[in-house]
């Protein structure tokens, strides 16, 4: 199994460009199902998850061609609409498929997700969306049977007691080729809704509130969408600053290329106020250290336009270095502090108590061999190698894999000290 061999304590510099989003391209996948023609996507990030997702597709019948950044997907041939448990169970988003299959075929059978190491996510706002949009839904055998309605499903009323990116999106793709007009009411308002939104009216689907928490989708009545023109996806917001944060922690200056920086003011407000500068030219930041030690930083982790909690675990890692105590508490996710044990191995101060974690000063990290738990995690053990004295061994980085494109290139394209071996065992 590979692992990552960091030596820290060395200073970044130069620019890197920041890939398409994991979380954008993901739906935009699955929203290749509602049209009957090929689908172009482009700026695709190549990782673990874009292919397990694209695999899917292609045991559905779809035709695939992924080259590098790009894929051609024709949902014209798809011939069955069970997405098994083998490919669901190692990619919860797969589920992001069930809207698109019920609304197209009027019938599909989806694995349940299964468990997730940050949290319990249930699926029950999904179910209770398409539910109201005439769906027939039963869980037997590990899977989710859906049916719509003859002649398909109908427009309705969708009121989501809580904030959810995937039902959100999930209703979204159902309702693009439902009858009538189905209202979204306390919709996610993430960049990648708005991509999938953008998407889907450039396939013929009219929709008021983009962007909003409100969204009006006027369904095509069940006719195919077709998508003319390439989908280009936007930039990672999140790899944006996780390498905001490689440079803050090892107060160096970096520069990212083809950024959205709209998408990133939450993440550049906290780092703004542990002392950093962050330069926006175009789509282009650079960001330039604090003077003096990075200040200590509050951060209550919300829904898009709020703070993210996938940007949570990388801000921990180094607030362990700030001047004073900083308090982080994570509101979306009941179990997303598996990195805490992690950082403390590195000589951090963190305590827990609930769903806030108090991390207290410290001078100085040591490195230490350390285990990956989940995607965000790893990238924080990651920061904090590379501020850390001395070398620390990252392990289970199939985590890491699965959302950053070639992270070990590009944190040695900045002058990281970092190498991806092959362990023994
Ligand atoms: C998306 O997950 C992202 N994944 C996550 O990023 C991200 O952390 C999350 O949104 C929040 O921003 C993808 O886009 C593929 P939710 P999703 O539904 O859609 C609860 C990463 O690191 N909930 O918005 O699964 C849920 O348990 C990943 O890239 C229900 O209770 O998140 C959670 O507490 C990790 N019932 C909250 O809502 C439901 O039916 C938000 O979850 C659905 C969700």
């Amino acid at each position: 199994m590979d692992y990552l061999e960091i030596t820290g304590g060395k200073k970044l510099s130069g620019s890197i460009s920041i890939g398409g989003a994991k979380n954008a391209a993901l739906p935009v996948i699955a929203a290749a199902i509602l049209s009957d023609q090929p689908t172009e996507i482009e700026n695709l990030p190549n990782v673990v998850d874009i292919r397990t997702l694209l695999r899917l597709l292609d045991i559905l019948g779809a035709k695939v061609e992924h080259e590098g950044n790009s894929v051609r997907i024709d949902a014209g041939s798809i011939r069955s609409t069970r997405a098994v448990y083998e490919i669901v169970s190692q990619m919860r988003a797969s589920i992001l498929v069930l809207g698109p299959l019920l609304t197209r075929f009027g019938e599909c059978e989806v694995s349940l997700p299964g468990g997730c190491a940050i949290g319990q996510r249930p699926i029950d706002l999904h179910l209770k969306a398409l539910e109201a949009m005439g769906a027939k839904i039963e869980i037997k055998g590990g899977y989710v049977h859906a049916v719509a309605p003859e002649g398909g499903l109908q427009g309705a009323k969708v009121i989501f007691d809580k904030i959810s990116v995937g039902a959100t999106e999930n209703t979204l793709m159902a309702a693009a080729m439902a009858h009538g007009v189905t209202e979204i009411i306390n919709a996610a308002r993430e960049p990648e809704i708005v991509q999938l939104c953008e998407m889907l009216q450039a396939g013929g689907v009219t929709i008021e509130g983009i962007g909003t928490g409100r969204l009006s989708v006027h369904g095509s009545g069940g006719a195919p969408l077709h998508y003319n023109k390439p989908i280009s996806i936007i930039p990672d917001r999140i790899e944006e600053g996780t390498y905001l944060c490689a440079g803050a922690i090892t107060y160096s200056t970096v520069t990212l290329e083809r950024i959205n920086p709209e998408h990133l003011q939450s993440t550049i407000d906290k780092l703004e106020t542990m002392g950093c500068h962050c330069d926006v030219q175009g789509d282009r930041v650079t960001l330039f250290p604090p003077n003096g030690r990075l200040k200590e930083v509050h951060i209550v982790t919300a829904e898009y336009p709020g703070f993210p909690t996938d940007m949570q675990a990388q801000f921990m890692a180094v607030a362990t270095i700030a001047s004073n105590e900083s308090l982080i508490e994570e509101r979306l996710f009941e179990n997303r502090f598996m990195h805490v044990s992690e950082l403390n191995r590195l000589g951090a101060d963190i305590w827990l108590k609930g769903n806030v974690a108090a991390v207290r000063p410290v001078d100085q990290l040591y490195g230490a061999d350390v285990m990956a738990t989940d995607l965000r995690a790893s990238s924080a053990l990651v920061l904090a190698a590379l501020a850390a004295e001395g070398t620390t061994r990252v392990r289970r980085i199939y985590h890491l894999d699965r959302g950053y494109e070639d992270l070990q290139g590009k944190l040695a394209a900045l002058g990281a000290d970092i190498q991806r071996k092959k362990s023994q065992a």
